[in-house]
């Protein structure tokens, strides 16, 4: 059987369910990935297998998703202390750093994942890099409208040794500005080459007036769960 990367996405996905147990607060994430733990979710409420669950959504599609199968909800302001959070990422490093966001979602992500007791991550091999920004996509970072070009310019600046390239994201046909569920633009950056000690970058980004969020997820996955060909691997901290 050739199993397709939406297979082992499912795969990853399920087996993150398995750490779900009844009367938990439970982060839902965003994605490709993380849909089907949000459905695997439904499926168990459904059928009795899982009782008292409360969901934290991560985006507003996620919140759709999970209304429309029944799952009950709650927020942040509710529910400060979730137990477990599973989400996707679109890139893992050998220590468990993540790159999350090129579904646009980092910011609230970032929000519920950061009050978890457990993240677990759910990716496909294809996530894996050998250090952040290495897969050559996008690091989004979550920006405020006023004068998007001029935090996009800082951002390219603060980066220029490692040949950044600051791209606002688009949507649609006619390209217009994507915009994230909290009113705000995507900054996607490219790099030609590492940007070193990432808690350096991290604040560095975080530092400049006009950026809401990035998309690295420094110490946050407490297990990364990895579907391949060759099976499932799980690593944890
Ligand atoms: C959403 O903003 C993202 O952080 C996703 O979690 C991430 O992009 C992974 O998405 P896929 O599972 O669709 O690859």
């Amino acid at each position: 059987v050739i199993l397709s990367q939406d297979d082992l996405k499912k795969i990853a996905a399920y087996k993150a369910v398995e750490y779900v147990e009844s009367g938990m607060v439970l982060g839902l994430g965003t994605g490709s990935t993380a849909k089907h733990a949000v459905a695997r979710i439904g499926e168990l409420i459904r059928q009795g297998k899982l009782k008292n669950i409360i969901g934290i959504p991560t985006s507003t599609i996620t919140h759709e998703q999970a209304v429309s199968l029944g799952i009950p909800l709650s927020d942040l302001d509710s529910h400060p202390v979730i137990d477990l959070a599973i989400d996707g990422a679109d890139e893992v490093d050998p220590y468990l750093n993540l790159v999350k966001g090129r579904g646009g979602s980092l910011l609230r992500e970032k929000m519920v994942e950061g009050a978890c007791k457990k993240f677990v991550c759910i990716v496909d091999e294809s996530k894996l890099v050998n250090y952040l920004g290495g897969s050559g996509l996008a690091m989004p970072v979550e920006v405020i409208r006023f004068c998007w070009k001029f935090t996009a310019g800082r951002l390219q600046n603060l980066f220029e040794e490692s040949g950044c390239v600051a791209k606002l994201r688009t949507s649609g046909e006619k390209g217009e500005p994507y915009v994230t569920d909290n009113g705000n633009y995507i900054v996607d950056l490219y790099f030609k080459k590492s940007i070193g000690d990432l808690r350096v970058a991290s604040d560095a980004i975080l530092n400049i007036a006009g950026v809401v969020e990035h998309g690295m997820f420094l110490d946050m996955a407490t297990t990364v769960i990895v579907a391949g060909e060759l099976g499932l691997t799980v690593k944890s901290k």
